[in-house]
């Protein structure tokens, strides 16, 4: 939507109300694009996030050998042997892009250069580049991060490593990585995060082995050199995405909407859990299995809400909501407490920082440490702020969101960063009867 290409101002605008689906799950649409051009043959992809991020990635694997075409309404993917890329492979925004392609060139055997724009070219990179250095690769990187150049190498060695923090985009490199590696590949993943690079590579043909660790984690095995059968993808909605919905819905009073097709994945829906223990009138309708992954329809009513204390073991399955979970917080009653968050100073922006600098222009108290927030809520919140998004597309949408409920409009430096995840934000939005609308 045009007007997202700058300052936007959302304001209160009675009940929403309606149903509409949620966009394509963007971690599940970039590994079905990657994964099918690593394939042979052709996969069709349906449901796909037509999103920048998602777009940037597809754009790379095309300079790399495969083919890709838009064939309305699925996307056809056709493998072939990767090549190098005769230019940089530029991400953008996309830590995910960036990340699991580092892996995929690297065990696909050529060399790329990986460029992103600035907040990206900020994220640590040595996180999946350390584990590439141990399959005996000497990665170029600059300060740790992008640009970053692969070369070319004939053969990985398979490693046995363990995940020091629960990242699917590193597990999901190592894993790329290793499909070009000699020997097995071992995974200890002590606390699990997002597993649909385990799923969908099981769905191509690749064997994997999981073995429970004792502990709540799991060993991850697969042996190097195993080949992919093209396969044909659904892509469910973005839980992350939808979350955005389910939190309007929550705070605006006399809400009643239905967000259709949502992924529930275990090792997604913990903002969905924390709503639930807050008061939230949730419910996951219709579930059923699709593509491998189960889904629902949520159906969400306005409830009055209260503060509660977010057990930090719950981060990695609601990673991306802290945000929009701050503001939730600012409209329950009482004290929310979210620990456990030292990933969010290192996401798109420094989460934590520019959660407390927009709730305090929003006049909510709150407050952070290193790796926490707490929200003092008080059922509504007064808004007026102006908004510094760093750039990030959840810290721009969030506080939309609050603008929503708040008594006074919020207006945001830029919305342009929001086509990064989710380009029909705010035209969902506006069809449920949501006022937002260019500053
Ligand atoms: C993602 C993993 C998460 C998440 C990101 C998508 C993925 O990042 O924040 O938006 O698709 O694997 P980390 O792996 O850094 O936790």
């Amino acid at each position: 939507m045009r007007f997202l290409n700058g300052p936007v101002i959302s304001r209160a605008n009675g009940p929403l109300r309606g149903a509409a689906s949620a966009p394509g799950d963007k971690s599940i649409s970039h590994r079905a694009l990657i994964f099918g051009a690593l394939a042979s043959g052709t996969s069709k992809i349906a449901g796909l996030l037509e999103s920048d991020d998602v777009l940037r990635t597809g754009a790379a694997l095309r300079s790399l050998g495969a083919e890709i075409e838009r064939d309305n309404p699925v996307w056809r993917v056709t493998g072939a042997p990767w090549h190098k890329p005769d230019q940089a492979l530029y991400f953008g925004n996309s830590g995910t892009g960036a990340r699991l392609m580092i892996g995929a060139v690297a065990g696909a055997g050529v060399g790329a250069e990986f460029h992103g724009d600035a907040s990206l070219r900020s994220r640590p990179m040595g996180r999946v580049l350390e584990p590439l250095r141990m399959m005996g690769l000497e990665p170029f990187d600059r300060n740790g991060g992008l640009p970053v150049t692969v070369e070319k190498s004939e053969k990985l060695i398979a490693i046995d490593c363990k995940l020091a923090s629960p990242s699917a985009q590193v597990k999901s490199a190592i894993l790329l990585a290793a499909l070009g590696a000699n020997g097995v590949t071992r995974i200890h993943e002590p606390i699990l995060c997002r597993d649909h690079t385990e799923r969908m590579l099981g769905a191509f043909g690749v064997s994997l082995d999981f073995e429970d660790d004792g502990t709540g984690g799991r060993f991850i095995t697969m042996a190097g050199g195993q080949s992919l059968v093209s396969s044909d993808v659904m892509v469910p909605g973005d839980p992350s995405s939808a979350a955005f919905l389910v939190a309007a819905a929550s705070i605006v009073p006399d809400t009643d909407i239905v967000v259709n097709n949502v992924l529930i994945n275990p090792l997604r829906i913990g903002f969905y859990e924390t709503l639930a223990e807050m008061g939230a009138n949730i419910r996951f309708e219709n579930q059923r299995v699709q593509g491998g992954e189960p889904v629902a329809d949520i159906h969400v009513r306005h409830a009055p809400l209260h503060g509660i204390s977010v057990p930090g073991e719950r981060a990695p399955s609601m990673i991306d909501e802290y945000p929009i979970l701050s503001v939730v917080a600012s409209f329950a009653q009482g004290e929310t407490m979210m620990s456990g968050l030292d990933e969010l100073r290192i996401k798109e922006s420094d989460r934590i920082a520019a959660v407390e600098a927009g709730l305090s222009a929003c006049g909510v108290d709150v407050k952070s440490g290193d790796d926490w927030l707490r929200v003092r809520g008080k059922g509504c919140a007064t808004g007026g702020g102006r908004i510094n998004t760093h750039h990030d597309h959840r810290i721009a949408m969030s506080f939309l969101v609050l603008g929503l409920a708040s008594e006074k409009p919020v207006e945001i430096d830029d919305g342009s960063m929001i086509a990064t995840s989710f380009p029909d934000f705010a035209d969902v939005l506006q069809t449920f009867g949501a006022n937002i609308a260019a500053a």
